[in-house]
């Protein structure tokens, strides 16, 4: 049976989540896909358990999306995010997929659970809290790190070295879905104030402060290809993994209307903080864009780059 928590009354952020998923399996460089799980599967075949550490993995779609395409090894994987909800709700995701997928679960205590697929183990543990603390603790402790959709999150210079000390030399880094400033619409709609808002929109990710410092980049995606490699790591793999979004006679494929009406809700927000923005023109624009979205016409791409790199062993 279903596990509680309801679609209609899932807090906005997870239900923004959940309808991301099937929008990233799209989106995912296959390429860069393909050669993290064979490297994955090499390292395997020398290590009895792997330890595999997902950063800010909000609701566990990444984990599902490993384990529906059988790409993960007997394995520990740890799920760190820092928001209470996803964190909550990643276990009754976890434990309905698993139900559907004819994958054994079982509860192993709070917090951790434990699935077989096929010949394979995973314990899973998923843990509430600031990646970086939680890292200091634990040099050199993990095989693999997957940061998927969160590190536009962060400040790359000064959260890279974080990161990364935790990795063991030779580790694998797969990190996916880094936005790099580029979002483009169709059909065109009050051009130059879209060009407005679409750009100030960039800037406030840049601008954006976390507990007093710099985190956020709009161009994440281009800097991480020289931020990776001046931080040790070598780039095995790199190709783009933009979202495109389109309806078709059936509509938007996995009802993903729903992604791009939280997608215009997130830039409707961070513009009405914004007294320069023309209120207005605001308002014109995302009921338009809603309307789009209602009648299938609202066609949407976003940029993002996708990396495999490993981290250099000490010479
Ligand atoms: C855009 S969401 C992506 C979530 C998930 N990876 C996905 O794609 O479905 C970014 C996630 O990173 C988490 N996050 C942000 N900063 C974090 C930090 N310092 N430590 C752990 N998690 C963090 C947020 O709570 C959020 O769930």
């Amino acid at each position: 049976m279903e596990k509680a928590m309801q679609t209609n009354q899932l807090p906005p952020f997870i239900d923004y989540l959940l309808s991301k998923k099937s929008v990233d399996d799209r989106a995912l460089n296959l390429r860069v896909w393909n050669q993290f799980a064979e490297s994955l599967q090499k390292r395997a075949a020398v290590n009895e358990r792997l330890e595999i550490l997902e950063v800010g993995g909000g609701i566990g779609t990444m984990l599902a999306r490993l384990l529906e395409n059988k790409a993960l090894p007997n394995c520990c994987y740890t799920l760190v995010d820092t928001n209470a909800e996803n964190i909550a709700y990643a276990q009754i995701y976890l434990e309905n997929w698993a139900a559907k997928a004819g994958c054994r679960f079982e509860r192993v205590s709070d917090g951790k659970f434990r699935l077989m697929q096929a010949q394979r183990q995973m314990e899973i543990e998923t843990i509430c809290g600031d990646i970086f603390p939680l890292l200091a603790a634990q040099p050199a402790a993990w095989d693999t790190m997957i940061a998927h959709a969160v590190l536009d999150l962060f400040h790359l210079p000064s959260a890279l070295p974080r990161l990364l000390d935790a990795l063991q030399p030779g580790g694998l880094f797969y990190t996916t879905i880094n936005y790099d400033g580029l979002t483009i619409f169709e059909p065109p709609l009050l051009p130059d104030f879209e060009t407005q808002i679409l750009a100030r929109y960039n800037q406030t990710m840049d601008e954006r402060h976390t507990d007093g410092l710099l985190s956020g980049d709009s161009r994440a995606g281009r800097h991480l290809f020289g931020e990776l490699q001046q931080h040790g790591v070598e780039i095995l793999a790199a190709g783009s993994s933009d979202w495109v979004i389109y309806a078709n006679n059936s509509g938007y494929a996995h009802n993903e209307g729903v992604f791009l009406q939280h997608l215009l809700n997130f830039i409707e927000t961070e513009m009405r903080r914004q007294p320069d923005i023309d209120a207005g023109l605001l308002e014109r624009w995302i009921a338009t864009r809603r309307q789009q979205i209602a009648g299938g016409e609202l066609f949407c791409i976003v940029h993002q780059m996708d990396y495999l790199g490993m981290l250099r062993a000490l010479p």
